[in-house]
């Protein structure tokens, strides 16, 4: 019967227990992890979210009643138990913080008792992930799980306290908004007092936080729920957090000069790693030349090189045709991977054809030598020996070519770089490689829309010394733009802000917006701007990216408490899910039954 905590007072988690306090008596509380019955003693290894204790009952101890209760106890029955301190009386467990010690149990109350669960409670276990999102309150218990929600939990107390020491103000904005199109989908909430009217869960705090600096609040920070209906991958998830922040009369190095010293702050405190200041700069078109991405890892090289020029005039027809079709021609070198097996190489054929390339062509130089290709015979042989030369080829390594739209060659070979990095074992979890990426274009032509879309958002300033072709080469300008980068992932992302409505009017215009659909989304921003703004600037973290790559895992998944899967559905509570009949009338909204069908 599971009994209650009246009279009863824990004293310490297990691992708070230390060698100097042999002797003393201590009251601990936890899941039973495992329970061996030696006979005549009774051993528990008692666990909770600090780590584990080993207990040990002996009939003598503990009376003859609380050694038969012990004797069946079982796995993830809750305990409280008081007992004194000892050196183990066994065989030390370095692996345990408390592996010196165990506590002699004197009494022992079950609190709750349970059923087996449906997988191990333990560290790195390899039940499969499905299992554990459905019974998400059990993975939770696990150890690996607890570390990296408590280091979730630290880094945003530190965030907290450097951004107040540094004068932020942390301040709430909605998550009942306005939809605003741009962007990723929003996810609409019903009305009911306004039937058929729709809020918007935010996508970011984005336009709250400017009004906040034209209200005067110079310097604002939120630990902001975010709301985006995207594709999921291993670092998106439809509900995602962001360390937001917003600054007033600053520019792009006032912005960063902060975030330089808080990240080297959270991962000095946190990790013990020091972050060299300033961090490396990086304009966009440096980064796509050299490694084909905005969000280059740099704990490997492997860069791209253009070889256009080398391979002008050839006769493979590959090349040539994506030459004239004005694209270019880009390589990069594997090194000492010359010995690929061609099944290995027609794999990564395969791979980059999943991001669109037509083929990979390619040159294998043995250790000896010997030049193996997919196109030698289009090439003379002085051709082959200039391009080998331009890639800085030599003996043992395998040269990877691909040829198209000149994005397309980018996000080929920056997808490839990445692969080859993983296969060659390149990719080290403790090295922290951190870049700012400046000078993003502004817009981004959009086939789909057939229409310039900022690439950033609206409101992003384009770089002065640009604005003059924003009427006549809109795809020319730059913005003042940056993202923070990590280890090849874009852990935030901000711009200077636009705060001349001459400039914003032109910006809209650049969208494809007339004058009264702005107004309609945005009149009240550009309303705002007429009674005094300030010049301002600001960026947002993604939270969970960041906590992921400090606690060395490979999904959010692993950083957030609830995650959902890839169908944006929960598999605990199996949300969403339909909603009574009387719901949807009260909101006057109509299901079309061959939605329905058609979803299943
Ligand atoms: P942005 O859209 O770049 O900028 O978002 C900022 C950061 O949020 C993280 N992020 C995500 N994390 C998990 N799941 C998602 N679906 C997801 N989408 C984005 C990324 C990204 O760098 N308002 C602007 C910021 C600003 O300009 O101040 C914004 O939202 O790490
Ligand atoms: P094919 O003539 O199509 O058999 O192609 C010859 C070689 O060129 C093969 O190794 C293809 O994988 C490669 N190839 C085809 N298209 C491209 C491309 N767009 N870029 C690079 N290599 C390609």
């Amino acid at each position: 019967m599971a009994e209650s905590m009246q009279g009863l007072h824990r004293s310490h988690r297990c691992t708070e227990v230390t060698k100097e306090m042999i002797g003393s008596q201590v009251t601990l509380m936890g899941w039973v992890q495992k329970q061996r019955n030696k006979g005549g003693i009774v051993f528990v290894d008692l666990r909770d979210r600090s780590g584990i204790m080993q207990l040990i009952f002996e009939n003598g101890s503990i009376d003859e009643n609380g050694f038969e209760r012990a004797g069946k106890l079982r796995s993830e029955f809750v305990i409280a138990v008081t007992g004194i301190v000892e050196k183990r009386s066994g065989a030390v467990n370095e692996n345990l913080k408390t592996g010196e010690l165990e506590v002699r149990v004197n009494s022992l109350r079950i609190l709750s008792e349970a059923e087996t669960p449906p997988f191990p409670i333990e560290e790195n276990a390899k039940t499969r992930e499905d299992l554990r999102l459905k019974y998400r309150y059990l993975d939770l218990r696990r150890p690996d799980i607890q570390r990296n929600l408590i280091l979730r939990s630290r880094v945003t107390t530190l965030v907290r306290q450097f951004m107040a020491n540094e004068g932020f103000l942390e301040i709430e904005t909605p998550t009942l908004c306005k939809s605003t199109p741009e962007g990723a989908r929003d996810y609409l909430v019903p009305s009911r007092v306004h039937p058929g009217s729709f809020y918007a869960l935010p996508q970011s705090p984005q336009i709250y936080k400017q009004l906040l600096m034209c209200s005067g609040y110079d310097r604002y920070i939120q630990i902001a729920r975010c709301y985006r209906d995207e594709d999921l991958r291993a670092d998106r998830q439809p509900e995602f957090t962001q360390i937001d922040m917003e600054l007033s009369f600053v520019d792009v190095d006032d912005v960063i000069d902060v975030n330089e010293r808080l990240l080297a702050y959270l991962f000095k405190e946190v990790l013990d790693v020091e972050v060299q200041l300033p961090i490396q700069r990086m304009t966009w078109q440096e980064a796509m030349n050299r490694f084909g991405s905005d969000k280059p890892d740099l704990r490997f090289g492997m860069e791209l090189t253009d070889v256009s020029e080398v391979v002008k005039d050839c006769d493979f027809v590959v090349f040539k045709n994506a030459l004239e079709a004005g694209g270019s021609v880009r390589g990069i070198n594997a090194k000492g991977q010359g010995a690929m097996p061609r099944k290995k190489i027609d794999k990564l054929v395969e791979f980059v054809k999943g991001y669109g390339a037509k083929g990979l062509a390619y040159i294998a130089i043995s250790e000896d030598g010997t030049v193996k290709s997919s196109f030698a015979k289009f090439m003379t042989e002085e051709g082959m020996k200039a391009l080998i030369e331009a890639m800085h080829g030599e003996n043992g390594d395998l040269l990877l070519f691909a040829a198209d739209k000149t994005k397309l060659v980018w996000d080929v070979l920056g997808a490839l770089r990445l692969e080859l990095a993983e296969q060659m074992g390149l990719l080290d979890k403790n090295e922290y490689r951190f870049v700012w990426i400046t000078e993003f274009p502004l817009l981004e032509w959009s086939e789909e829309e057939e229409r310039f879309t900022a690439m950033h958002h609206p409101f992003t300033m384009p770089m002065e010394e640009d604005l003059q072709y924003i009427d006549s080469d809109p795809g020319r300008v730059r913005a003042k733009a940056y993202d923070i980068v990590l280890n090849g992932n874009e852990i935030g992302g901000g711009s200077v802000r636009i705060h001349q409505n001459d400039i914003q009017e032109k910006m809209f215009e650049a969208l494809g917006f007339t004058k009264e659909r702005a107004y309609e989304q945005f009149g009240f921003l550009l309303d705002a701007f007429k009674y005094g703004v300030p010049p301002h600037a600001g960026l947002a973290y993604g939270l969970d990216r960041l906590v992921m790559l400090m606690a060395k895992m490979d999904s959010i998944r692993d950083v957030i408490a609830f995650p959902k899967v890839k169908d944006a559905s929960d598999l605990m509570t199996n949300a969403p899910e339909r909603v009574e009949e009387k719901q949807l009338e009260e909101l006057g909204i109509y299901v079309a039954e061959d939605t329905v069908e058609a979803e299943k």
